[in-house]
């Protein structure tokens, strides 16, 4: 009898309950500027965001790409574009390559740990074949659009050959054409998705949501009435961007009142993400960091990031620990219970401790990029005339100078080859904020930066401290022996959309 008593015993009061697996949401904004949020000082208004951000987590050393399909290629992979072949720009339309089939994406990996898996908005990581959808790549449900830089209303992205310009739709649901939205303003749209997935959500099922939105990204278009309150700001880009920011806020808000109003608020982990620096061309503001998107200055990728949610051990606390959004992976998949056993090495880290309990981050060091093929394109205003110097006095160290490069260690960043715009823009609002160009630094092809008591690039000490610039060289030269070829293969005419109306796979 007394065997039986053990056993009974054992199995009715188990000692260790495993953890629930959290419903994981992650809302990326698109060319969200570091100064276009309440928290950091902005004009535009977010009541929202710095509302539900301050009752988490805010994220004030959290970096990610400079520009698009990088970012939510590392967010869906948790490596390095140089470990998938896509350390060059963005995927064009009529470019027949995806993220390589290859790699194992966040949604599977969580399917894997049982949940369901759901995406709303922008993908961006490539659609020339059926196998490339998101739908195809872990997610069970997917509604939103493929490329980007489409119209909010229509829905269409458009191109150009020799002699025309035409538009054709991009919109899906599924893998279906979706063309009944027409007119409909995106950031609504998707919204409204995003509640309507979460309002048929099991409670006994986790979910993962993807909710990647259109704003605030060009074309500047918004309806008027969030307009009204910005009446002060005289920019016309600024006024329309500042709009759009609010209407993002309220989809934000929108989305976290129906985790709350359907319970599962309690058992969900909410991040949001910016996908890349502002867009100064188009409005945003990374006041007062340097650059912009597109390039490897801190206004280009360091980025505005917070996390919410009843779960974080140490809420409404601000953390300064290096973060980057290759770490999300690793991340969501330890929250979930799963496993990575079967990735390809990854370059994230599992940074939940330092976000929720506020431990070190277990990130030393952030490859920002390495890209050969770099070409530094927009408009930049006062520009330098950016003639580089041979680079011969660094070549000892194995690492091409020429080449378009930055990494961070600690306090240090170094940059190599031409960063990109290295303007400093002035506060919106304020032209006499900042007056002062780069003129003092020469040419140089390495500049070495202390980020943590210079975080606007200002003081170039690689004069100064020429063995942390050899050691960071040497790190570069060894992340560049990783290094898969680029992957950036010239337009297929077969995607045409003319004869169809549709963007869409065609391979
Ligand atoms: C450009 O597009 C127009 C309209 O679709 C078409 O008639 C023309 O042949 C195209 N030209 C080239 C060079 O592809
Ligand atoms: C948010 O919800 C309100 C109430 O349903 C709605 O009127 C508004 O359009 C929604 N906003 C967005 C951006 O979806
Ligand atoms: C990898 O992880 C999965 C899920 O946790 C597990 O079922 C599997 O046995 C593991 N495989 C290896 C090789 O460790
Ligand atoms: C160094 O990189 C630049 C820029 O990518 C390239 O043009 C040049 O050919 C490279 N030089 C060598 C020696 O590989
Ligand atoms: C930039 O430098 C090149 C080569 O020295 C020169 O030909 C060109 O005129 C310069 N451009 C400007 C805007 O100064
Ligand atoms: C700054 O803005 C004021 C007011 O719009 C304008 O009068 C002035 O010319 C501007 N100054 C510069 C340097 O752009």
């Amino acid at each position: 009898m007394a065997v039986g008593f053990v056993v009974v015993f054992l199995v009715s009061v188990p000692l260790v309950k495993a953890a629930p697996q959290p419903n994981i949401v992650f809302i990326m904004a698109d060319d969200y500027g570091w100064h276009d949020i309440g928290y950091h000082g902005s004009e535009i208004h977010t009541p929202h965001l710095d509302k539900l951000s301050a009752s988490g987590v805010r994220l004030e050393r959290y970096y990610i790409q400079p520009i698009c399909t990088p970012s939510r290629n590392q967010l869906m992979t948790g490596r390095y574009q140089i470990h998938t072949g896509m350390q060059h720009s963005i995927i064009l339309p009529c470019q027949p390559y995806c993220v390589p089939l290859e790699e194992k994406l966040l949604p599977q990996y969580l399917k894997e740990a049982g949940y369901s898996t759901h995406m709303v908005g922008k993908w961006h990581l490539g659609m020339y074949k059926k196998d490339c959808l998101p739908t195809r790549r872990g997610f069970d449900t997917y509604f939103g659009y493929l490329l980007g830089s489409e119209d909010y209303y229509a829905h269409t992205r458009c191109y150009h050959n020799v002699t025309h310009t035409s538009c054709a739709l991009d919109f899906r649901d599924g893998e279906e054409v979706a063309s009944e939205y027409k007119g409909q303003y995106s950031a609504e749209i998707f919204s409204q998705k995003a509640v309507s997935l979460i309002e048929k959500q099991d409670h006994n099922k986790p979910f993962f949501l993807y909710v990647s939105l259109q704003s605030v990204h060009e074309p500047l278009q918004v309806p008027d009435h969030y307009l009204e309150p910005y009446g002060f700001i005289e920019d016309p880009d600024r006024k329309m961007y500042a709009g759009m920011v609010s209407a993002m806020d309220e989809a934000v808000a929108n989305i976290t009142a129906a985790l709350q109003r359907t319970g599962h608020w309690e058992n969900t982990v909410l991040v949001f993400s910016t996908d890349n620096g502002g867009q100064t061309l188009c409005g945003g503001s990374n006041w007062p960091l340097r650059g912009r998107k597109g390039t490897l200055w801190e206004g280009g990728v360091r980025g505005v990031g917070f996390v919410a949610g009843p779960l974080l051990k140490q809420s409404g606390t601000v953390n300064y620990e290096l973060i980057h959004i290759s770490d999300w992976l690793p991340t969501f998949v330890a929250l979930a219970g799963g496993s990575t056993n079967t990735s390809k090495p990854l370059d994230g880290f599992n940074v939940w401790p330092t976000i929720s309990y506020g431990v070190a981050s277990p990130r030393l060091e952030l490859l920002h990029n390495i890209d050969p093929l770099y070409t530094n394109g927009r408009l930049c205003p006062k520009r330098r005339n950016l003639t580089l110097a041979s680079g011969d006095s660094w070549s000892s160290f194995g690492f091409n100078v020429s080449i378009h490069a930055a990494i961070r260690s600690s306090n240090w960043k170094l940059l190599t080859g031409d960063p990109g715009c290295d303007q400093w823009f002035p506060r919106p609002g304020d032209n006499t904020s900042d007056s002062s160009q780069p003129t003092e630094n020469p040419q140089k092809p390495v500049q070495l930066f202390d980020i943590i008591n210079d975080p606007e690039e200002r003081i170039d000490l690689s004069d100064e401290f020429p063995e942390v610039v050899n050691h960071l060289l040497s790190r570069l030269n060894q992340y560049q022996k990783t290094a898969v070829p680029v992957n950036f293969p010239p337009n297929d005419p077969r995607c045409d959309p003319g004869a169809t109306g549709v963007w869409g796979p065609w391979a």
